[in-house]
């Protein structure tokens, strides 16, 4: 399969034609995924599903590097967008050094970066450096402990005017979270860059989900816009059940599963 690039995303927002996008962390799961996914995104989300942890503000660079470079040999055909975690970019020297460091180390083809419209002069100047920027606006997790929670954006001249500034300013793709789906239409119908939605209705260019929750790995709670395409926690706990039977039974090896002379 031939590796997406940005153009065909254009094309895709252009042609009407639904733009795939879903979380990935290591190249197992970026294997299995890329046959079916335009975009795969390696997510800060990994911090609470894969890491455990109760939010994404405590990863780090170095981490989300690590995760990347797993991510990348998985991949043939998906672009491959990573997440710049929490205070990355806080100021536009931090930005630069990040983001090439991301960029570099992962061979990425983005990077994405929350934050409304405060970000333009980021954006614009990581534009400039040739990085590409995913701008991710509506509901930011990484404002989470700032805001008193996950809020959901209902608010449409904000959510207008970040995504125009952001677009200005050079991003080359919009994520929108947890937005209301009137406000995201309004944006995708009017941005010339594809716009991916994540609990912000059915018409923008795209949608993301994470993949833990979509298969049905991460069960602690489940977002009101997640279709789960599988109980992948139940199945994993029932193989690993009948495993343990068979070691204890005495069923399993058998002397299909040893060496010969
Ligand atoms: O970290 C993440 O997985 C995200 C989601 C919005 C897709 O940013």
């Amino acid at each position: 399969m031939k590796k997406i690039n940005i153009n065909e995303l254009y094309k895709m927002k252009a042609q009407g034609q639904k733009i795939v996008m879903i979380t990935a962390y290591d190249a197992l799961f970026a294997r299995l995924f890329d046959e079916s996914a335009d975009i795969v995104l390696v997510g800060d989300s990994l911090n609470m599903s894969f890491g455990g942890k109760d939010s994404t503000i405590d990863i780090s660079v170095d981490e989300m590097i690590y995760h990347a470079k797993a991510v990348k040999r998985g991949l043939k055909h998906a672009y491959m967008v990573v997440d710049m975690p929490f205070a990355s970019c806080a100021t536009l020297e931090l930005a630069v050094q990040n983001c090439a460091k991301v960029c570099q180390q992962t061979l990425c083809d983005a990077i994405k970066i929350e934050g409304g419209a405060e970000l333009a002069p980021t954006i614009k100047l990581l534009k400039s450096a040739g990085i590409a920027v995913v701008a991710h606006i509506g509901l930011k997790p990484q404002h989470s402990v700032r805001e008193g929670g996950f809020v959901v954006c209902r608010d449409e001249s904000t959510a207008l005017s970040d995504a125009k500034a952001l677009e200005d300013a050079g991003a080359a793709m919009l994520l929108i979270e947890g937005t209301l789906s009137h406000i995201a239409a309004k944006i995708a119908s009017s941005a010339n860059i594809p716009v991916i939605s994540i609990g912000a209705g059915a018409s923008t260019d795209g949608q993301v989900l994470v993949w833990s929750d979509m298969l049905g790995f991460f069960t602690d709670f489940k977002p009101k816009f997640v279709r789960r395409y599988m109980d992948g926690a139940q199945l994993v706990k029932q193989a690993v059940a009948n495993y343990a039977d068979d070691v204890r039974s005495g069923k399993f090896p058998t002397k299909e599963h040893e060496y010969e002379l």
